[in-house]
C-alpha cells in the first residue's frame, strides 16, 4: 500500500485529483470506476474547475440504492449528474451505474459486473465508511464477493440518514461492485478525511486482513493508493514511517 498522508483534506482532494488527471493525460479513454459520498466532493469539484478532459474517459460507480429510480433525487445517478457528468458534459454513453430500479436487482448485478469485466478498470476511486466498508460491501462481505444486492447496516442508514428528508426513506438495499469486482481494478485509490474515519483507516491498513473490516481486502492489492489527511491519519501506529516514505506526499527520493 502507498500510503501518502496530506496536511488537510482540501489538499488529500487535490492530490486525488491529480492522480485522475495524470491517467487521463496518458490514456484518454481510461475506463474510471467513481465514487459518491461527502468525501468525494471535491474531488469533483477539483475535476471541474480543471481543464482535464473526459470527454473520452468511461465511468462505472460502485453501487445505487435498490429502488430508487435514476431521476430520484438521492440517486447515485442524480448525485453523479449534479457534481461531475453534468458539468463536464459527459453523456448517459459513457457513464454508468447499477440501474436501482430495475425490475430484477440481482439480474441486474450481474449485468453490470459482466459490462465492467469487459475491459476492467484502470482506476477505481474509493471512500471508506465509518465501519469500513468500500463501496456497501459492509462488514463480513465475503472478500471474494461479485457485483450484488446487499442489505445495508443500520449505521450505514443513519451516516446516509442526513441527504434524505426522512430517515425511512433511506432504502434498505443496494447493489455494489464486490470486493473482488474492486481488487481487479488496475489502481485503486481511496480517500479519506476527518477524524470520523481514523479508526477505519487504520484497520485497513495496518489490522488484520478481515471481512469484519471489507476495506482492509486492499492490503492484497499490488497497487492500491490511500490518501488521507492528518485527522484521518491519526490513530496510525506506523505513521512516522508513512510520513518519512512519502513526506507530505511526494514520491521517495531514492
Ligand atoms: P462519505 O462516505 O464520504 O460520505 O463519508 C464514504 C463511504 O461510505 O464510502
Amino acid at each position: 500500500m502507498k500510503l501518502l498522508i496530506l496536511p488537510d483534506a482540501a489538499a488529500a482532494a487535490a492530490r486525488v485529483v491529480d492522480e485522475i488527471r495524470d491517467l487521463v493525460d496518458e490514456k484518454p479513454d481510461a475506463r474510471l470506476g467513481l465514487a459518491t459520498g461527502g468525501t468525494m466532493e471535491p474531488v469533483y469539484q477539483g475535476l471541474v474547475a480543471s481543464d482535464a478532459d473526459l470527454s473520452r474517459v468511461t465511468t462505472f460507480n460502485l453501487d445505487e440504492y435498490v429502488g430508487l429510480s435514476p431521476q430520484h433525487p438521492q440517486s447515485y445517478r442524480s448525485f453523479m449528474e449534479a457534481r461531475l457528468f453534468g458539468p463536464k458534459r459527459m453523456s448517459r454513453k459513457q457513464t454508468h451505474l447499477p440501474q436501482g430500479d430495475a425490475p430484477d436487482p440481482e439480474a441486474e448485478a450481474d449485468r453490470y459486473e459482466a459490462q465492467i469485466a469487459d475491459g476492467g478498470l484502470d482506476l477505481q476511486l474509493l471512500g471508506i465508511g465509518a465501519n469500513g466498508h468500500i463501496g456497501f460491501n459492509e462488514p463480513t462481505s465475503s472478500l471474494g464477493s461479485r457485483t450484488r444486492v446487499k442489505t445495508l447496516t443500520r449505521r450505514t442508514r443513519d451516516d446516509n440518514a442526513r441527504f434524505f428528508d426522512d430517515p425511512d426513506e433511506v432504502p434498505r438495499f443496494a447493489i455494489t461492485m464486490g470486493i473482488a469486482t474492486i481488487l481487479d481494478a488496475r489502481h485503486v485509490v481511496l480517500l479519506a478525511t476527518g477524524s470520523a474515519k481514523a479508526e477505519a483507516v487504520a484497520a485497513m491498513v495496518e489490522g488484520p486482513l478481515s471481512a469484519v473490516c471489507p476495506a482492509s481486502a486492499l492490503q492484497l492489492h499490488r497497487r492500491a493508493t490511500i490518501v488521507v489527511d492528518e485527522a484521518a491519519a491519526s490513530s496510525l501506529a506506523l505513521r512516522d514511517y508513512y510520513e518519512t516514505v512519502h513526506p507530505g506526499g511526494a514520491e521517495p527520493e531514492l
